[in-house]
């Protein structure tokens, strides 16, 4: 099957859609999709897995539009996975979850 992953973002890079081949049976998910592309492509693609049981949500993307969960949720055939929200991209499918920074300092500035 192919996937296509929406990529970039880092420093400035361009944003653009890379196809990868993957095998059509072995791979349950999208982050184990995108873990076999980081292994037999590209071993600078960005996403994030931590319990890879539904449970942290870190690794939420959009897929095929929709906002999932990359650990849990099957991936299929001509699925297209990008980050979740483009304007908080760090790279790839990376997404800064955390509070705007402009908060953080006033925070800290005020404390
Ligand atoms: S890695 Fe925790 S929900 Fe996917």
């Amino acid at each position: 099957m192919r996937i296509t992953l929406v990529r970039g973002g880092a420093d400035g890079a361009e944003v653009r859609q890379d196809e990868y081949e993957i095998p059509d049976e072995g791979l349950a998910s999208i982050s184990s999709a995108l873990q076999y592309v980081a292994r037999n492509y590209d071993g600078s693609i960005g996403y994030y897995l931590s319990c890879r049981r539904g449970m942290c949500a870190c690794c939420v993307v959009r897929a095929n539009g929709k906002i999932e969960t990359a650990c849990v949720t099957p991936v299929t055939d001509g699925m297209v996975i990008e980050p979740v929200k483009a304007t908080l991209r760090v790279k790839d499918t990376v997404v800064d979850l955390s509070m705007a920074r402009e908060n953080q300092f006033s925070f800290t500035a005020e404390g």
